[in-house]
């Protein structure tokens, strides 16, 4: 080999367009998407979160109508979360047959019955205390927790929830679902597992959106954000208990967890982007310091390419509306 010229060039396949197009390793399609909304009961006016430019409160009045326009957009999910007006210490609004989370399953499944509906599946919207099940003196009540996890999924499946998703972070919240959803028939019915859920500061914008009303942290029932085997670990338990689809939150700081778990099952493999990433986003790009659809197009392709199947993203309609490409 002579040293004049180098023999080994990675540049020849980057030299057009098309020739990047037909060696580009990942892609990202409007198929990989869930859109995560919030809707509110008792109130006609849609609200902005101010910590999250662009993203709305859905009055519930309202949300058969925006169900169909996501679906117009060719939006295939969506994942609910309900802003309560019916509070109490263990959330209990949560299993009623009437309550808020069945309403708004019911809702988007009668407007749009293909609209794949994941029914996030916690507490901290609806007590009073902000925490993520039923309090006792020293934190939530694990085991207590389960027993309304259950009757939660139930009333979730009933209402025609496709996808159950707890994000409780209790120890047994798959199979404690599993079991109450068999048990009452909803054999069907899938659970989509926050596996990997991190006791991040990413949630904050969310926490704004919802009203949270908690004091202090999840700490003692989120995972540490520093552990990697820790991810594996609690994958892998979720998968024995019955989950059909793990998932990793938030996304973007957690590339190489989502890599590892990837490598650990063969389940499909959900990531979040979260609140805090979808601000961090926003702001900067109003500030004039990034262009939003480039940086919102790479930061999906690095969830994409560390692993994840699908992605849960509240820039789902920019891509909806303006394609993967920029
Ligand atoms: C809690 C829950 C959280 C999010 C959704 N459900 C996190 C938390 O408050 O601890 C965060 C979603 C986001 O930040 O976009 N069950
Ligand atoms: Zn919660």
């Amino acid at each position: 080999m002579n040293n004049k010229f180098p023999a080994l060039r990675p540049r020849r396949l980057r030299k057009s367009h098309s020739m990047r197009a037909l060696f580009q390793e990942t892609e990202i399609s409007l198929n990989d998407f869930v859109l995560p909304i919030f809707v509110e009961e008792d109130t006609s006016e849609f609200a902005e979160i101010p910590t999250m430019p662009g993203v709305l409160r859905i009055p519930e009045s309202r949300l058969a109508h925006e169900i169909e326009r996501y679906a117009r957009a060719g939006i295939r999910s969506v994942m609910t979360f309900g802003i309560s007006h019916h509070m109490d210490a263990t959330g209990s609004d949560t299993w009623n047959e009437n309550g808020l989370v069945a309403r708004m399953t019911r809702i988007c499944k009668n407007t749009v019955p293909e609209m794949i509906v994941m029914s996030d599946t916690c507490f901290c919207e609806y007590t009073t205390h902000g925490h993520c099940g039923v309090l006792h003196d020293h934190g939530v009540d694990n085991d207590a927790t389960l027993l309304n996890l259950g009757r939660q999924a139930v009333a979730a499946a009933a209402a025609g929830a496709d996808f159950i998703a707890p994000s409780a972070a209790a120890d047994g919240q798959v199979q404690a679902i599993r079991y109450a959803l068999d048990e009452a028939g909803f054999t069907d019915t899938s659970i989509m597992a926050y596996s990997t859920k991190l006791a991040s500061s990413l949630y904050g914008p969310f926490r704004e959106a919802g009203g949270s009303v908690l004091q202090g942290d999840r700490k003692e029932y989120q995972m540490n954000p520093m552990n990697r085997r820790e991810a594996v670990r609690e994958s892998l338990l979720d998968e024995n208990e019955g989950a059909d689809v793990l998932m990793v939150k938030p996304a973007g700081t957690y590339l190489d967890v989502i890599s590892d778990i990837r490598a650990a099952s063969r389940l499909p493999l959900a990531a979040y982007q979260v609140s805090g990433e979808y601000a961090m986003i926003k702001f900067t790009a109003r500030a004039g310091a990034i262009d939003e659809r480039k940086v919102v197009r790479e930061t999906l392709g690095a969830i994409k390419r560390a692993g994840a199947d699908i992605i849960l993203s509240y820039f789902a309609m920019d891509i909806a509306e303006n394609g993967v490409g920029y």
